[in-house]
């Protein structure tokens, strides 16, 4: 999960080439580097970690030029060092990439049999080598670049620069994404849109396969054959300002104390507030004449659809298959072509639930995307799109694009089962009131909590293990709570369901692991109640997220209580979110990680 851009300019690029890494560190800070080339010369500027170790370097050492590439990378092969930060050179040739070229070692063989010497541990060398051999064999521009896509296999997204052509860009695209930016007089080219809005709206999505010459009036874009195509410009709609945090610490926590005003945007687009209906879904899927659903997703995503899945078969009947994306399409699941599947996605890129996606659109299934990001490869290549509207999500840690996810799912299921006739409309309005009441409740939740999970996390921040137990909706709620623990704060957590502690789990209760239980007074509660008892006979600490109606029913003595309010078990996902969220949060601030770009993760993961 790289960021690439390039600039085919009409002036200086190197400062707007590392504005539009700052839009893109979110897939991955761990080096960064650009290249420039000026008077028939490439040069660069490459540095270890964050992007501000990059703008250091550039400003004690400036690069000037008007044509440029550059690259913020997640790490795949070799260690984040500047030695191996994109650009890469090799003999006048300059390279970024995002992806995995999968014959690489083969290659690398190959040309070292040849006697050429590799500088770097990366897969990515090899393209620049391959570049650099075809054009010492006498190949143009044009066809070293055709020769060498012919050559490598794997996921690429890849942007080129020959030091002998200072009018020109070469890129190209092979599963992880690839725009290309139409300016003025410049061109532009970037892995999404969000890289691109500062200096165009106007762009052209490269597809799997295609390859490009761009040139600063426009661009040239062929197919794996090379055959001459056109792909079609759009006004992206990604928004040219550099999102900020406001006056929160963290993105994560502007993101946390959003979620009320996101919610409500969601809710609007599905949900008809004053008939207290679900809108009928233009163009989606028709959920009455399915026979079942499949659901894939990755980390939050996935478990937003388990919880989904509790709701597509309660509310509508409908069975549901899920699985995580990268054991879904190797399961070889009996598809049923006239059944529907739903993928999950905050970015819309991972490469894995894509992978699912066309798995089973080759099986015929109709496909439907639940995702943030309108106009990614996931919601391009579905028949409905399912928007999430939490707008842009820079932290790392899924957090309002989750409760989103489940409000749409939510909203979905409910229209599926007035669909399917197993909801009447009384049980709709019923429904839909409640959801209705969520931005209320969250907004109430988020400013009465705090200080007692404050208090909370500052303990928490001491153990070395976590275990988070819920039944029912909240058992998906106890995976995603142990995910966020343990994805920012390092922490080592599971979720379970609650019934399944005596079944393994409870033989590590002791008085070192809290164990966080997520259980409104619903109909588990009193199930739950004696799961407790359980941890608490054996002198575990009990962690209590309940609702007033729970805590005045629970005679247990916790290390803390978290009272929430009665909710309906239709929003009770959404609600107890908040409080796993805050905690994971807060105990990460407590420990000093960083919050927002967490060790070795990214926000978004293009490779398999
Ligand atoms: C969530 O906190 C994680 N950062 C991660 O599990 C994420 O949900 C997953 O990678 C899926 O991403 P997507 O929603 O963009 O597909």
């Amino acid at each position: 999960m790289c960021g690439i851009v390039g600039i085919v300019g009409n002036g200086p690029v190197a400062e707007r080439l590392v504005d539009a890494l700052k839009r893109l560190e979110y897939r991955g800070y761990d080096s960064a580097g650009v290249a420039t080339l000026v008077d028939g010369r490439l040069d660069r500027r490459r540095a270890e970690g964050k992007l501000v170790n990059l703008e250091k370097r550039l400003a004690a050492e400036p690069l000037a030029g008007n044509i440029g590439i550059a690259h913020t990378r997640w790490a795949t092969h070799g260690a984040p060092t500047e030695g191996n930060a994109h650009p890469h050179f090799v003999d006048g040739v300059a390279v970024v990439h995002n992806g995995i070229i999968e014959n690489f070692s083969e290659i690398r063989d190959e040309l070292t049999a040849e006697g050429r010497t590799f500088t770097t541990e990366t897969d990515t060398e090899v393209v620049a080598q391959l570049l650099a051999k075809y054009r010492r064999e006498g190949l143009g521009r044009r066809e070293a670049m055709h020769a060498m896509l012919r050559r490598v296999t794997g996921a690429y997204a890849l942007a080129v620069l020959f030091e002998d052509d200072p009018s020109t860009i070469m890129a190209a695209r092979s599963g992880p994404p690839l725009a290309i930016g139409y300016g003025k007089g410049e061109m532009f080219l970037g892995s999404d849109a969000i890289a691109l809005a500062p200096f165009t709206s106007e762009i052209a999505y490269l597809v799997d396969g295609d390859w490009a010459v761009i040139g600063r009036d426009g661009a040239f874009v062929f197919d794996i054959d090379g055959n001459r195509v056109d792909r079609p410009r759009q006004i992206s709609s990604a928004s040219a300002y550099l999102i900020d945090k406001g006056n929160h610490r963290h993105f994560m926590e502007k993101e946390i104390h959003e979620q009320p005003e996101a919610i409500s945007h969601a809710l609007g687009h599905y949900v008809d507030f004053l008939a207290h209906r679900v809108k009928p879904v233009a163009g989606g899927i028709d959920f009455a004449a399915v026979p079942s659903l499949a659901i894939s997703a990755c980390g939050t995503a996935y478990l937003a659809g388990l919880v989904g899945k509790y709701w597509f078969e309660r509310y509508a009947r409908l069975p549901v298959e899920i699985d995580v994306a990268s054991e879904f399409r190797y399961r070889e699941i009996p598809l049923n072509p006239a059944s529907a599947a739903l993928f999950i996605s905050q970015s819309g890129e991972t490469a894995d639930t894509l992978a699912s996606l066309r798995y089973c659109k080759e099986h015929g299934l109709k496909i439907g995307a639940v995702v943030n990001a309108r106009e990614s490869t996931i919601a391009r290549e579905s028949d409905a799109v399912f928007p999430i509207l939490a707008g842009p999500e820079i932290g790392v840690a899924s957090t309002k694009a989750f409760t989103c996810q489940l409000a749409v799912l939510a909203a979905l299921s409910i229209g599926a089962g007035r669909a399917r006739g197993t909801l009447t409309e009384a049980e709709e309005k019923h429904l839909v009131r409640h959801l209705a009441e969520m931005p209320r409740v969250m907004a109430g939740v988020l400013n009465t909590i705090q200080p007692a999970i404050e208090q909370l996390s500052r303990e928490l921040s001491k153990c070395k293990d976590v275990l988070y137990l819920g039944r029912g909706t909240s058992y998906p709620l106890a995976m995603e709570g142990a995910l966020k623990l343990k994805e920012i704060s390092y922490i080592h957590a599971e979720g379970y369901a609650a019934g399944e502690l005596k079944h393994g789990p409870i033989a590590l209760i002791d008085e070192n692991m809290p164990v966080i239980v997520i259980a409104p007074h619903d109909r588990f509660y009193e199930k739950t109640v004696s799961n407790m008892q359980e941890v608490a006979a054996r002198g575990g600490r009990i962690i209590l997220i309940t609702d007033e109606k729970g805590a005045a029913a629970s005679k247990l003595s916790t290390m803390a209580t978290i009272v929430l309010p009665n909710v309906d078990e239709i929003i009770a996902p959404m609600i107890y979110s908040l409080p796993i969220q805050l905690l994971a949060y807060h105990t990460a601030v407590f420990m000093g990680t960083d919050v927002d770009q967490p060790r070795n993760l990214a926000k978004s993961v293009t490779v398999e």
